[in-house]
């Protein structure tokens, strides 16, 4: 009984199997296509593996440097291949074991001593993941110091401040930007901390169970650059909690470039026209020869969207796995791969369109109201020892009656404020002086000159401080 095989013809598990696998199965069960992109992290795995089998007097040295060889050999072969798509095998480690074998002979199938390829597989993944948490936390940096120097430039510039998307209090643009900035350096911060989850080594663990010979998994890990090794080998080959936190991060990462977005989208329409994004970050339209359309804010926003949807998948892959392996891991790939991706052009995009953008004074300063000054009203009151409730009364007022009057706040008379409260004096006016409301916020994370420069200062050092770089 038992088909001829019809696919691949090559796996590494045939021994027992008297049939082939169908030709459904093999399209199930083939990971190829997705982890063909962690051919350099199997290779230099491999490498590392056979100098450990070498240090563990299970290869001579003469089979080692073959071995090491014929690794450098298929890793020039698969460089030079067009993709996947010209392999038959199940996935990169059964391509990687095979062109050995066939570049070196026999001595080829030495390799895989004491190793499965649930630990080569978790060992690939995590050398690929420790890179990219790199790249995506420079790329993150980048952006930030894109943020904090448009924030430098727009100095001077007091905007409206929103709650509820209704204008609040006046603040600095820069202080605006800034607050896009901050949730960032926590995703870096986060970023940082998922790599150093990511540095541990799987290897040495086998399929579930560990590995008989007398590896020196500390020297591996060195060899590699992990700085740990993991300390159950069930653990460590099960253990996707690294990826399952990176895809998080970026899903955070793409909830607060959605929020940055959405601001410019916002503010770049007719109607509120307080910032004009560059022309290589903004497409018109095939009908309308008029339109400005920032569709680099709405594509980011889109794109968080799957982001946050690869969170889901990943968590739900790890959800209910039994103790030990299981297959199910094969599906923790694609979603930290298409995170990854996703960010790695989001970032940059957004970088751009930070950097080309104008914040255009006239039209956001014509935007202040002075009703938005209330609040100042009533502090100055407070100053003058009127309890808060009694002097938000007071404030809210003087609002009805400018409101009533067909008048703005700032067009009371001083008599029509006294009458709201004797404690009125002449400078009360200063008070409708948007910059002398943002100066007079002066508290650490608060708004005025002094406090801003203290928060650009707190930036460079939060995110000097959480820098993944080697
Ligand atoms: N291709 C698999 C992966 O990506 C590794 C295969 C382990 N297979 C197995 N039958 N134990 O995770």
């Amino acid at each position: 009984m038992g088909s001829p095989r019809e696919g691949s013809g090559h796996t590494l598990w045939g021994g027992r199997f008297e049939g082939g696998l169908s030709r459904e199965m093999e399209a199930l069960n083939r990971s190829l296509d997705v982890d063909w992109r962690l051919w350099r992290q199997d290779v230099r795995g491999s490498r590392a593996w056979a100098r450990g089998l070498e240090r563990a007097g299970i290869l001579s040295a003469a089979e080692a440097a073959q071995i090491d060889d014929g690794l450098c050999r298929v890793a020039g072969m698969l460089e030079a291949a067009p993709g996947p798509g010209a392999f038959p095998d199940e996935d990169i480690h059964t391509v990687v074991e095979r062109l050995l074998t066939e570049t070196i002979g026999p001595v080829g199938g030495k390799l895989h001593s004491g190793r499965s390829r649930n630990d080569q597989a978790a060992t690939g993944f995590r050398l690929w993941g420790k890179d990219a948490v790199q790249g995506l936390g420079r790329e993150l940096a980048t952006l930030i110091e894109a943020i904090a120097a448009k924030a430098r430039e727009t100095a001077g510039i007091v905007m409206p401040g929103y709650t509820h998307l209704q204008q609040a209090q006046p603040v600095p643009a820069a202080h605006w930007l800034l607050s896009r900035a901050w949730p960032l350096v926590r995703d870096l911060e986060h970023l940082r901390a998922v790599l150093g989850e990511c540095d541990v080594l799987p290897l040495g663990s086998g399929a579930l169970a560990g590995c008989p010979f007398e590896v020196d998994r500390e020297a591996l890990a060195a060899d590699l650059g992990f700085s740990r090794v993991c300390e159950n080998s069930m653990d460590g080959v099960g253990d996707r909690d690294w990826a399952a936190r990176l895809v998080f991060g970026a899903a955070m990462t793409g909830v607060h470039l959605s929020q940055l977005a959405e601001d410019l989208v916002l503010f770049s329409t007719s109607e509120f026209g307080f910032v004009r994004l560059g022309d290589g970050f903004t497409t018109g339209s095939s009908l309308m020869p008029q339109k400005r359309n920032p569709d680099v804010a709405e594509l980011t926003r889109g794109k968080s969207g799957r982001l946050v949807g690869n969170l889901t998948r990943i968590l739900t892959v790890l959800k209910g796995l039994p103790a030990g392996y299981n297959r199910d891991l094969q599906e923790d790939k694609e979603a930290v791969f298409d995170s990854v991706d996703t960010l790695a052009v989001v970032l940059p995009a957004m970088t751009g369109a930070v950097r080309s953008m104008e914040l255009v004074r006239a039209r956001i300063e014509k935007a202040l109201r002075p009703e938005m000054l209330a609040t100042d009203l009533a502090d100055h009151l407070v100053r003058r020892g009127v309890p808060f409730r009694e002097s938000h009364d007071i404030a809210g007022a003087l609002v009805r009656a400018a409101e009533e009057s067909g008048r703005e706040l700032s067009a009371l008379t001083l008599a029509e404020m006294q009458a709201g409260h004797p404690e009125f004096g002449p400078e009360g006016f200063d008070l409708f002086d948007p910059r002398a409301s943002v100066e007079s916020r002066a508290v650490r994370g608060g708004t005025s000159a002094r406090a801003v420069e203290a928060q650009f200062a707190a930036l460079e050092e939060a995110v000097a401080r959480a820098s993944v770089d080697p």
